[in-house]
């Protein structure tokens, strides 16, 4: 155990969030502001495709943990750009976890479900072999070791499926579609666990400071759904919030009929969460409420962006 930075933390030291324009670095970096100091760090500050840049981007600023959120989260660009998700996704991790080590400081690194290679429906424990089965996931997994072979105190997240008010994902575009089109249609055969950014943030907190959490932690809202039912969800709930919809149903496409993919993608990478759970004593609440939560709040913004242009 490492008691200087958790001493640190728990006297609510400065968290460094890299990725902080993202999905999920914006929501940390906005939570955590209310009751400590933040860096937000973005592209401006630090570009993760040069790992040589690191160091002195990071010597320049006092903190006791840091969160790394950032990369090419595209599991298709990374099929086309191996070399980059290499360097962002596993030296980039890499370099930062070797700076944390030298300061004594914390660090959470962020990873992904699409370690896994998605060949069985049980919800996957941080005990699961991985396999990644695209260029995406294998540059995903090789920063977790990366950052777990510098020190075996840091803490890796796996999250999955996010959806917050940050960056637009997949609730989002779903509601879009259906708003502007009669036909929608999601992929049927592909299964994971939906989790709302604002959630993660709660999750997150009590670990900052929490020296049992370490290694690799799987991390998401309760419940798995596969993308169709996930967009059937969000229409469902549109329609009850009161989003006017040009169709409420989404169709069932696979995985091998859909035409933009150049990565394949795993079936089923929903996560078991009872490792955080039997850690810190928070069950997460179901994704549908997560997800209801959402809408609620973006159609209450709807409402007035839609007056605001009357
Ligand atoms: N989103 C998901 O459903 C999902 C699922 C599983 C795992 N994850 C993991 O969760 C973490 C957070 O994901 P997210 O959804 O928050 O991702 P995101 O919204 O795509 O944010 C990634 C951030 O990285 C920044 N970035 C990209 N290339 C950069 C570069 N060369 N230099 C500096 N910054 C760069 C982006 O900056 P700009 O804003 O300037 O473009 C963006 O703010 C990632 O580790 C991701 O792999 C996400």
């Amino acid at each position: 155990m490492d008691a200087t930075w958790c001493a640190r933390m728990s006297r609510r030291g400065k968290v460094l969030i890299i990725g902080a324009a993202g999905r999920m670095g914006a929501a940390l970096a906005r939570r955590y502001a209310r009751n400590r100091e933040v860096i937000p760090f973005r592209r401006e500050h630090l570009d993760v495709l040069k790992p040589e840049n690191v160091r002195p981007a990071l010597e320049k600023n006092d903190f006791d943990a840091v969160i790394y959120t950032a990369g090419i989260t595209n599991v298709d660009e990374c099929e086309t750009n191996p070399r980059g998700a290499t360097l962002c996704n596993t030296e980039t991790p890499r370099a930062i976890a070797q700076v944390c080590a030298e300061r004594g400081a914390r660090f959470i690194h962020v990873s992904t479900d699409y370690v896994f290679k998605g060949d069985d429906p049980a919800p996957r424990k941080e005990t699961d072999i991985a396999e990644p089965i695209n260029v995406y996931g294998r540059s995903k997994l090789e920063g977790e070791r990366a950052v777990l072979a510098v020190s075996p105190e840091f803490l890796v997240l796996r999250v999955s499926w996010l959806f917050g008010p940050d960056k637009t994902s997949f609730p989002d575009m779903i509601l879009k579609r259906a708003m502007e089109s009669d036909h929608v249609e999601a992929i049927a055969d592909k299964h994971s666990c939906p989790t709302y950014s604002e959630d993660l943030t709660e999750w997150i907190e009590p670990l900052l400071d929490n020296p049992a959490a370490r290694g690799i932690l799987h991390l998401a809202n309760s419940g798995a759904s596969s993308w169709q039912a996930y967009g059937q969800t969000v229409l469902d709930l549109a329609a009850k919030t009161g989003f006017k919809l040009r169709t409420n149903i989404v169709q069932p496409i696979s995985r091998s009929t859909f035409p933009g993919f150049k990565a394949v993608r795993p079936e089923f990478t929903s996560f078991d969460t009872s490792k955080f759970r039997q850690l810190t004593g928070i069950t997460p609440r179901p994704w549908e409420e997560a997800l209801e939560e959402y809408l609620i709040k973006k159609f209450a913004l709807f409402q007035v962006e839609s007056a605001e242009l009357r």
